[in-house]
């Protein structure tokens, strides 16, 4: 097992590189399915979760080549619509590929997916909007089957919750279903937009993305293109988060300061500087942080859950009570009971945690529960007093790139302690 020991109290300082964002990555890379012909992506993080989707590429057929973080996919043959359980159940967002293999074949089969295990994630809205383009799935033992007997027609889907992946799968069938989709109710996060612009650039007639309502003209067939990833704007917020809690002066490179906004304008009522200058932010926080005003998750552009847990260390150490309020994923307070081992005080009530502030976080031995909240645990670390141990480290690389080595460059003392390898 790999862990982190971490000696906190240094204040971050320096420049830190933004790396491309995992959340449009992968569903990019799924696309390339459909998109017939060699696709190069640029700024592709350097991820267990990207690796795993190249894998399922592989197995579909595609020539894969990686070359730091430009990832090329020729999808001019595709040998199967099968995904085999293993390779499903390495991450969550693998349901991707049953719009991108139905929209190339016809049919698909895979197994239901894996992933973070921040709540019970059903995906009946992927499968209620492909059926309305034609699909007929069935469910079996873990299994999905699809075929489209009469081939895939474009229809008016309305979401009853602007799902991501909903809205991606819709996105990625429906460019080559016959006829005009109108998606109602779609997800408006950036990585959806950054989706429709590589899908326009591969032959499909997408407009709206970004919107409440998608236009969705299908064409017969879509060409490979050459693309560049939004940066990761959680990625983003994790190093604000973590220049805020070590009393840090940090600058970002790679970011689009537009889609963090919820996170600056929370991080400078609790008294941090932040300044924006095209695609670069400094942060710089040289007072003890303020409580904030009540931290609501929310589809985009509201507060983003995935930054929900990293805000929750900054509360932590908050001068002052802050309210957080989970509304997207029913289970993701998992960071709570790990951040109270720091001596953090936080009450939680359903979907609501009250976090009292505390004068300083003392050192910890914790696991990181799942993605986001393990990269919270890291930032409790750097800010504590004394030798912090974070295990499981399997989550958090799943969405950092160089985490360690990034967080190093910056000044914080964090060392990654890998396995022993014993015989037999
Ligand atoms: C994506 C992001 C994830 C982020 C989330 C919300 C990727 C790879 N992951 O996940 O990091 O936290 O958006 O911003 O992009 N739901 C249903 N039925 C469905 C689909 C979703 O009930 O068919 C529910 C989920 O259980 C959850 C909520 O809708 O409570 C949000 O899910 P969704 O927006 O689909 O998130 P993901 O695409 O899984």
């Amino acid at each position: 097992m790999n862990e982190y020991r971490i000696a906190g109290g240094r204040r971050l300082q320096g420049t830190v590189h933004v790396q491309g964002a995992k959340n449009s990555a992968l569903p990019i890379l799924a696309a390339c399915v459909v998109c017939r012909g060699v696709n190069v992506i640029h700024n592709c993080p350097q991820l267990s979760d990207i690796d795993a989707t190249i894998n399922i590429l592989r197995h579909l057929g595609c020539k894969v080549k990686v070359e730091a973080n430009t990832v090329t996919v020729d999808s001019t043959d595709i040998v199967t619509d099968h995904v085999p359980d293993h390779l499903m159940q390495e991450m969550r967002s693998s349901v991707i590929f049953l719009g991108a293999i139905a929209a190339r074949t016809g049919n698909a089969s895979l197994s239901l997916p894996g992933g973070c295990e921040i709540g019970l994630r059903p995906i009946d809205l992927h499968l209620d909007a492909l059926r309305k383009l034609g699909a007929q799935i069935t469910e079996e033992g873990g299994h999905i089957y699809l075929d489209c007997p009469q081939g895939l027609q474009g229809n008016v889907i309305s979401l009853s919750f602007p799902s991501v992946g909903a809205t991606e799968n819709v996105l990625i069938t429906a460019c080559v279903a016959k006829g005009t989709t109108t998606l109602v109710n779609a997800a408006r996060e950036p990585e959806i937009s950054d989706l429709a612009d590589f899908l326009n650039r591969c032959g499909a007639r997408i407009s709206g993305a970004g919107e409440g309502i998608i236009t969705i003209e299908g064409v017969s067939s879509l060409h490979g293109a050459e693309h560049i990833v939004i940066p990761d704007r959680i990625v983003a917020a994790t190093y604000m988060i973590a220049a805020a809690v070590t009393h840090g002066d940090v600058i970002l490179q790679n970011v689009i300061p537009a889609h963090i906004g919820p996170v600056t304008a929370l991080l400078q009522e609790s008294g941090c500087d932040i300044a924006v200058k095209e695609k670069k932010l400094r942060i710089t926080a040289t007072e003890k942080l303020r409580a904030m005003s009540t931290i609501r998750t929310m589809p985009y552009p509201g507060f983003p859950t995935d930054a929900q847990a990293l805000m929750m260390t900054a509360c932590s150490v908050a001068n002052g009570t802050s309210v957080v309020i989970e509304t997207i994923f029913e289970s993701r307070f998992r960071h709570v009971p790990e951040l109270c081992r720091f001596g953090a005080d936080i009450l939680v009530d359903g979907r609501i945690a009250v976090v009292k502030g505390v004068s300083q976080l003392l050192a910890a031995n914790v696991a990181a529960p799942d993605l986001r909240g393990g990269a919270a645990l890291v930032l409790a670390g750097l800010a504590a007093e004394g030798q912090t141990v974070v295990r499981e480290l399997q989550h958090i690389d799943r969405g950092y790139e160089a985490f360690e080595s990034r967080l190093c460059n910056l000044g914080a003392d964090i060392r990654r302690i890998e396995d022993e390898k014993t015989d037999g």
